[in-house]
């Protein structure tokens, strides 16, 4: 449609035709419009990701500035909205409401290395045995932001809005904070914040892996435009879309982009940068927790859960529960195993078991994964559980190994590190 829209505007100046037909277009786009008489390239964006980036007489336009970073030397031109660009042999030329502008740029210090499989299968697996640097790089980062801890901490009330796993840390950041500052936090799906009301004088963060996610991107906006202080955690360096849009920004750090688009290290990263924002936001000395949760993580990798797996196989729908912060983990957990597997999953906060129709549901057919680890709901957790198992449900048990009540229960456990015992001042 678009390409047609030019032909008819076309008077022999292909920069003009383009230029003329932008403001037909409704909706977000990013489009690069090449005609096959000239040697131009003209770029236009709204509302969508692109970036360009500059090389010694080349010119890469892309919607993420992970690619041309093999080929040029990191340099990026930041992008305005309205901006149009004529590419040339050679030249850039930048416009925006019919002036010619000069952009400033950025420089973006990033690993290609981080950008191939480093020896593993595939990209998730690389960026599964990534987190335990995920981990500790996002949350030194996020420790330095002191002063974003303070405002949280003096906050009436704050906001998170994500989606997909991000939405699912976010959560987890619901149950610390609230448990451990009192300050009263709500998290939104960013698709739904746009129908719900935005309170002025909140501080709201946006999450989000790749910074450009359009919905997150708007609610971000709604918020800025009530007069929200706003924050973004993402793990993109160096002008996303969402970082543009934010007062501040915390990076998620650690061995760059995340390829694959199942989130499994971001998730990490973000987990950590709430826990460095907890850290912050309680006084709370915290310097143990980097290397005890790390050296957890890394046991963590290691754990065979084949016998897991085995009970698995063959199911056609999986039940993930937990009560309190294992609440959003069981909701995580069922969502990676719908994007991996495409097998059907449900997250439950095991509470609600009884409450909706998971009763009818259970049977030897459909396994659940329980995160059951001792305090504040365990042992209702337990009579959870047993209530499953008497449906006849093959039961994964996620718990520390020494736990016989878990064992008694579950067919399968697998056991996580105590190393990890610095959750434990949240399960209380
Ligand atoms: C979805 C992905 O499209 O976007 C999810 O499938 C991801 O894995 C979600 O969690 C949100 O992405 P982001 O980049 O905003 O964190």
């Amino acid at each position: 449609m678009i390409a047609h829209l030019i032909e008819e505007a076309w008077e022999g100046d292909f920069a003009a035709a383009v230029r003329g037909v932008l403001p037909l277009l409704e909706g977000s786009y990013a489009i690069l419009a090449l005609c096959a008489d000239t040697d131009e390239v003209v770029a236009a964006r709204e509302r969508s990701p692109l970036v360009l980036g500059l090389g010694d007489d080349e010119f890469f336009a892309c919607s993420d500035a992970t690619p041309p970073l093999s080929h040029i030397p990191g340099i990026f031109w930041s992008w305005k909205t309205g901006d149009l660009a004529v590419i040339r042999r050679g030249s850039v030329a930048v416009e925006n409401g019919g002036e010619t502008v000069v952009r400033e740029t950025t420089y973006i210090d990033y690993d290609v290395e981080a950008s191939r499989k480093g020896g593993f299968e595939h990209f998730m697996l690389k960026e599964i045995f990534e987190q335990p640097d995920v981990f500790q790089q996002s949350f030194r980062l996020a420790c330095k932001h002191h002063g974003i801890s303070m405002l949280l901490s003096r906050a009436r009330g704050i906001s998170v809005i994500a989606c997909g796993t991000s939405y699912n840390a976010a959560l987890l950041f619901r149950y610390f904070v609230e448990k451990e500052c009192g300050v009263p936090v709500r998290v939104d799906l960013a698709s739904e914040y746009r129908y719900l009301s935005t309170p002025g004088d909140e501080i709201v963060i946006a999450v989000s892996q790749s910074g450009e996610t359009a919905d997150t991107l708007s609610a971000l906006k709604k918020a800025a435009s009530s007069n929200c202080a706003t924050i973004a955690i993402t793990n993109v360096q160096g002008g996303s879309s969402i970082t543009r849009a934010a007062d501040d920004t915390i990076y998620t750090g650690g061995a760059g982009p995340e390829i694959s688009v199942a989130a499994t290290k971001s998730y990490m990263g973000q987990y950590a940068a709430f826990v460095g924002l907890l850290a912050g936001m309680s006084c709370s000395d915290m310097s143990a927790v980097e290397r005890s949760v790390r050296q957890a993580i890394e046991e963590s990798l290691l754990t065979d859960v084949n016998e897991a797996v085995s009970l698995c196989v063959g199911a056609s729908t999986l039940f993930y529960v937990g009560r309190g912060i294992f609440y959003p983990v069981a909701l995580e957990g069922a969502l990676k195993m719908k994007e991996i597997s495409y097998i059907h999953a449900e997250g439950y906060a095991a509470g609600e078991i009884k409450h909706g129709p998971p009763f009818a549901l259970l049977s030897k057919d459909t396994p659940a994964v329980a995160v059951c680890l001792p305090g504040d709901g365990y042992q209702s957790m337990l009579g959870n559980l047993r209530e499953m198992k008497a449906r006849g449900t093959p039961l994964i048990g996620i718990g520390y190994g020494d736990d016989i009540d878990l064992q008694d229960v579950a067919d399968v456990c697998i056991p996580v590190p105590p190393k990890g015992t610095h959750m434990r001042r949240w399960l209380r």
